[in-house]
C-alpha cells in the first residue's frame, strides 16, 4: 500500500468569469522514503493538487469535484475536519516557498518551533524550548542555543528556509510536501537547502513531494517525476528515464529549454505559446495548440495516460514517434 495515493482528483474554482478547472483527473502515489517531483509551468495545478492533499485548499472558491486522497490507507476526503487537522502537521507537513510569510513575524523562532510540541505533545515551556534548539541543530543553524530567541527577520533567507524545514520535521511526519522550497533563494543556497531536505528525508524515510519548475534541482533528489500540464499529468517516469527519453512532447519541450553548460551560445528552445486558460481548456489534448507533433486526432480525442514502460506513462497519442521513445 502506498503512503499516499491520489486517485483521479478534480478541483475547480468558481470565479466571476466562470469555472476554472485547475485539476482534471490527477493520480499519483508516493511510497515511504520516496521522492516524487511534480513539474510543470506556472498555473498547471501543482500547488492546488498539493493543497487538496494537505487539506488547506481555499474552499470556496475552490471545490474538490471528484476523486480520492488516500493517506496511510485512510480516505482523507471523508475525514471530519477535526480528524483532518490532526493529520496535518503531525502526519504530513508542508514547506512553502516564502518562509517570511509562513512564519509569524512577532514570535521568536524558538517559540514557534516549540509550539509544535506544546500544542501537539503537551510539552512544558522549558521542554519545548530545548526541543526547538535540538531542531535548529538538526537543520544546521549555527549557534542555535543563542539564536533560539531571535525573530524570523533576523535570519537570512536560507536560514529561514531551514527553520521552515525544522518546523515541518518537528513531529516527524510520514509525508512532506515542499512547494518550490528553494525558489526564493540564490543558487548556492538553493543547493544547500535542497541537500539538507534530501538528507533528512532519507534519514527519516519520509515520503516527499517536491514541487518545482526547476528541472536541474529534480535530477539529483527525485526518484520519479510527474509532469503536469493544464491540470493533468501528461507524463510519469522514473527520473533518469524521463531525462534520457521523454515520452511526451511537452516534457521534451521543458528539457530542451534548460540552458546547458556544455552548449554555450545555443539558443534556448522555449516552448512556443502559452498554457491555455483553465476557463476554456482546448478539446482533445490540452497541449495541441503548442505541440510541434499535433495533428487532427490531437484536436478531437483527449489522450488517456498510455502505459509506455515499467512505471512510465504518457498522455500523447503519438508517443511512439518521439525521437527517443522508450
Ligand atoms: N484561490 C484561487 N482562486 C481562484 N483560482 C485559483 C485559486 N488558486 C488557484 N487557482 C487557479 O488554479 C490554477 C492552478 O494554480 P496552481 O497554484 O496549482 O498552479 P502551479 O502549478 O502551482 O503554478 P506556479 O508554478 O505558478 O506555482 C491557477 O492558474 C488559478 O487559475
Ligand atoms: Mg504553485
Amino acid at each position: 500500500m502506498p503512503l499516499l495515493d491520489v486517485r483521479d482528483l478534480h478541483v475547480a474554482f468558481h470565479t466571476r468569469d466562470g469555472v476554472a478547472r485547475a485539476v482534471n483527473g490527477v493520480s499519483y502515489t508516493v511510497d515511504e522514503g520516496e521522492t516524487l517531483a511534480v513539474l510543470g509551468e506556472s498555473g498547471s495545478g501543482k500547488s492546488v493538487t498539493a493543497q487538496a492533499v494537505m487539506g488547506i485548499l481555499d474552499m470556496p472558491p475552490g471545490r474538490i469535484t471528484g476523486g480520492e486522497i488516500r493517506f496511510e490507507g485512510e480516505d482523507l476526503l471523508r475525514l471530519p475536519e477535526e480528524a483532518r487537522r490532526k493529520v496535518r502537521g503531525a502526519r504530513m507537513a508542508m514547506i512553502f516557498q516564502d518562509a517570511l510569510s509562513a512564519l509569524n513575524p512577532v514570535l521568536s523562532v524558538g517559540y514557534q518551533l516549540g509550539e509544535m510540541y506544546r500544542v501537539h505533545r503537551g510539552a512544558s515551556r522549558k521542554e519545548a524550548r530545548a526541543k526547538a534548539v535540538e531542531l535548529m541543530d538538526r537543520v544546521h543553524i549555527p549557534g542555535s542555543a543563542k539564536r533560539v530567541d531571535d525573530y524570523p527577520h533576523q535570519f537570512s533567507g536560507g536560514m529561514r528556509q531551514r527553520i521552515m524545514i525544522a518546523m515541518a520535521l518537528a513531529l516527524e511526519p510520514r509525508l512532506i510536501i515542499a512547494d518550490e522550497p528553494t525558489t526564493a533563494l540564490d543558487v548556492t543556497v538553493q543547493a544547500q537547502v535542497m541537500e539538507l531536505l534530501a538528507d533528512l528525508q532519507r534519514e527519516y524515510r519520509m515520503g516527499l513531494i517536491l514541487i518545482t519548475h526547476d528541472l536541474g534541482v529534480v535530477a539529483d533528489v527525485a526518484d520519479k517525476i510527474a509532469v503536469m500540464y493544464a491540470g493533468r499529468i501528461v507524463e510519469n517516469a522514473p527520473v533518469r528515464e524521463l531525462y534520457r527519453a521523454p515520452a511526451h512532447p511537452y516534457t521534451k519541450g521543458l528539457l530542451d529549454s534548460i540552458p546547458r553548460v556544455d552548449q554555450k551560445g545555443q539558443q534556448l528552445n522555449a516552448i512556443k505559446g502559452l498554457p491555455p486558460s483553465l476557463l476554456a481548456i482546448p478539446p482533445g489534448c490540452a497541449f495541441n495548440p503548442r505541440c510541434p507533433m499535433a495533428r487532427e486526432r490531437c484536436r478531437v480525442e483527449e489522450p488517456p495516460l498510455y502505459e509506455v514502460g515499467p512505471g512510465r506513462s504518457s498522455a500523447c497519442h503519438f508517443w511512439k514517434e518521439m525521437p527517443d521513445a522508450p
